[in-house]
């Protein structure tokens, strides 16, 4: 065989194996089996010292790698907040993997960095950003989020005439950094990553959904970052973000949005009055690969002070053409060499249009309702206001609660997750994924109720 001849015979196969794996995905228990699980450890072996076969290779990595898989790319998986990578995003995964540029500089990578600008100048216009907002594509929201707090530290340090970049935290004046009592522990991450010190936040009150409450918040003294967020991971409530910029910006804050998935509501004139006043915010952090359903992995950073991320980020080397008049990617991210992310974020706005993903939004919604409506009939009692894609319902006692999610997650038919919030514990379900239907809603609503009866 020619080496031509191998390769697409390979690819072939892997493309094979990938769409027999999806197209079988929507009976699939979203749950592997224990026998499929033990399996994984044939895996484990010391580096055999001989090459194996390629078409091998795949062979075993099919044979014992999808019966292992968990269903989250399927429409029954209700867990955290996993979106399902839609088809042709996943086929343009697939071709820009073949492409394998490294989105680095406009110069060597023209297409992938052009992609990239055109899906962020939509999804700019999508959540109604300034249009001169800069934006970073990364791994995901925690890298967003980092990202995003980079710029702004910067920026709050310059307002006090310190080059945080060149001379770092020993000696900079003080900083406060405030967050609301439910924020995204990422979020502390990435405070903790720049320097400032995991414990050294200033937790805000919130309210009955987890949304800090605007009419207690403190004075703001000095250089200030406040972290808002836009969809609470348990409830899907939003912070009130414009409240929060009228009383704190005027004193020089800058304004932090965690909308990981929350700033898609934004997409759809139904969700829309969820963001609003977001848009006064100074940097925004959300994911592509939750609500927009585009393959692991994908986030973006966006920051109204576009020069304050590229002088957080940004690097000349002599190598390196960092100068020109096109936009280089890796100006705004933390990494240097990285996947196209943008090609895969292009590709799902440009197949799903406007009113696609709209739609796409508000079926995630409306699924989440039918969750909410048939449970509470089923005499179980829902802890959120259900005005997102999140629901939380409680079993009644917080052991009978977790005996009986782990009994759905076994059963298979679909999978949520356990989460403690506001002393409750309670089963997440979150509607994320482009292919839910509410068959699924239906299928999925009798397993639950089943399992909670037969569950003591
Ligand atoms: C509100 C919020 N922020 C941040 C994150 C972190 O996102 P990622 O896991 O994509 O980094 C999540 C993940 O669920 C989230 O829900």
């Amino acid at each position: 065989m020619s080496h031509d001849e191998t390769l697409r015979h390979l690819l072939e196969d892997a493309a094979k194996r990938g769409i027999d794996y999806r197209e079988q995905s929507v009976s699939l228990s979203v749950a592997p089996s224990p026998e499929a699980v033990e399996n994984v450890q044939r895996f484990i072996e010391p580096l055999p010292n001989d090459g194996t076969a390629d078409l091998d290779v795949l062979a075993q990595l099919d044979e014992i790698g999808t019966p292992a898989a968990v269903g989250m790319t399927g429409p029954r998986f209700f867990g955290f907040v996993i979106g399902g990578s839609l088809p042709v995003t996943l086929a343009s995964n697939w071709l820009a993997a073949a492409w394998d540029q490294n989105d680095v500089m406009y110069e060597v990578t023209p297409a992938t960095a052009t992609l990239e600008q055109v899906a962020m100048e939509w999804m700019i216009d999508l959540f109604g950003l300034p249009a001169d907002t800069g934006a970073a594509f990364v791994t995901g929201a925690t890298i967003a989020n980092f990202s995003a707090l980079a710029a702004a530290r910067n920026r709050v340090y310059a307002g006090v005439g310190w080059n945080v970049e060149a001379d770092g935290l020993i000696g900079a004046p003080p900083i406060s950094i405030l967050v609301g009592e439910e924020v995204h522990p990422t979020v502390i991450k990435g405070i903790g990553l720049l320097g400032f010190g995991r414990n050294r936040v200033q937790r805000l009150a919130v309210d009955g959904q987890g949304c800090i409450d605007a009419t207690r918040l403190p004075r703001i003294e000095g250089p200030t970052i406040v972290c808002t967020q836009a969809g609470n991971l348990n409830t899907g409530g939003f912070d009130p973000v414009g409240d929060i910029c009228d009383a704190v910006k005027a004193r020089g804050a800058w304004v932090h949005v965690d909308g990981a998935f929350g700033l898609w509501a934004a997409a759809s004139p139904d969700l829309a009055h969820l963001c609003n006043g977001l848009q006064a915010a100074d940097s925004w952090a959300t994911d592509a690969h939750k609500w927009l359903n585009v393959p692991y992995d994908c986030g973006i950073a966006f920051v109204r002070d576009a020069p304050a991320l590229k002088a957080a980020m940004s690097i000349t080397a002599d190598y390196l053409i960092t100068e020109t008049r096109n936009r280089n990617p890796s100006d705004y991210t933390p990494e240097l060499s990285r996947r196209a992310r943008g090609v895969d974020v292009w590709t799902a706005l440009k197949s799903l249009g406007r009113s696609g993903l709209a739609e796409m939004l508000n079926r995630c919604c409306s699924n989440a309702r039918r969750f909410a409506d048939g449970l509470a009939k089923a005499g179980f009692e829902i802890l959120n206001d259900v005005n997102l894609n999140q629901v939380l319902v409680s079993f009644g006692d917080d052991s009978r609660t977790r005996r009986i999610i782990e009994a759905i997650q076994a059963d298979g038919t679909c999978w949520c997750g356990v989460t403690v919030w506001q002393g409750h514990t309670a089963m997440r379900i979150s509607v994320s994924n482009w292919s839910t239907t509410f068959d699924d809603v239906d299928v999925s609503l009798e397993a639950i109720v089943r399992i909670a009866s037969e569950t003591q």
